[in-house]
């Protein structure tokens, strides 16, 4: 019997931050469905790993993301590659925990640069690239509804974000394209196993990194009544998302529970 054809949305996609974490469960995700993915990041190893699993189905882009010549064409790279483009998941982001008062420039602007600037220049493209019927998910966090006191710019970022997404909501219905959110409570990624540093702190010996993780990590799991997630619980939504033709500006959070 043959396996049943992918939704619209699922079949041709772009993932940023293919390569790790949350967007590598992504790939892996619409790959296992018989999707294949263009996957995007600085790490070519990461990148190269994926496609040398799925061969002619998975293909690498080493690409900054936060660089503006970078972005430049990529959706039409990708959909060169793939024969054509029916999704768009933007999972690159970056994270900088620093309190009001401490917030360098420079975190300021990589954050707003990757997590807001980046996805709406990739959006704006892939609304002009994609096929009728196809979807767009944008990787925003419950930090952007509930952020914490560290949190200024990332919050700021990833609630802008969820103006970009509705507004490509808006500007792509007429040709049946959607846009939805995915926003996850913490998930066990590399983002929130680098250690967090208190104030005044320069750096940390290995021995202290692994008990400051450790601790950050017991103390994270305790906001969320189901725990912590794993990368597959997002990308299980966002593949959803990405081929559900009647559901476009959504958030859809996933957070096991912990805004409740
Ligand atoms: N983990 C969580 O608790 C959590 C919660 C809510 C939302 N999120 C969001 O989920 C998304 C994925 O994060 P994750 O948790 O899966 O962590 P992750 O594994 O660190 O993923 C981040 C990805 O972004 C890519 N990236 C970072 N800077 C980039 C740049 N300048 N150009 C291109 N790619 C870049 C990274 O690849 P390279 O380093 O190879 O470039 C990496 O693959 C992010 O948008 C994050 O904000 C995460």
């Amino acid at each position: 019997m043959n396996s049943p054809t992918p939704p619209t949305g699922t079949r041709k996609v772009l993932v940023t931050g293919g390569g790790s974490g949350i967007g590598l469960a992504v790939c892996e995700a619409l790959l296992a469905a018989g999707g294949s993915v263009v996957a995007v990041g600085r790490r070519a190893g990461l990148l190269e790993g994926l496609a040398a699993r799925f061969p002619g189905r998975a293909h690498a882009l080493r690409r900054d993301l936060a660089d503006a010549r970078a972005r430049d064409g990529l959706a039409a790279e990708a959909a060169r590659l793939l024969g054509g483009l029916d999704g768009f998941v933007h999972s690159a982001g970056n994270v900088v925990h620093q309190p009001p008062g401490h917030i360098t420039e420079e975190a300021l602007r990589s954050q707003l640069e990757l997590n807001l600037v980046a996805p709406l220049r990739l959006g704006e493209q892939a609304l002009a690239l994609l096929e009728p019927g196809g979807g767009m998910v944008f990787i925003s966090s419950t930090l952007a509804h509930k952020p914490v006191p560290t949190s200024a710019a990332y919050s700021a970022a990833k609630a802008g974000l969820l103006q970009v997404m509705k507004t490509l909501a808006l500007a792509g219905a007429p040709r049946q394209l959607r846009a939805n959110a995915v926003l996850p409570g913490v998930v066990d990624t590399d983002m929130v196993r680098a250690p967090r540093l208190q104030l005044g702190e320069k750096a940390l010996s290995p021995d202290e990194a692994e008990a400051r993780v450790e601790a950050q990590l017991a103390g994270l799991a305790a906001l969320h009544p189901l725990g912590l997630g794993q990368p597959a619980h997002v990308a299980e939504a966002a593949v959803h998302l990405l081929g559900a033709p009647w559901t476009t500006g959504a958030e859809y959070v996933v957070d096991g529970g912990m805004l409740l």
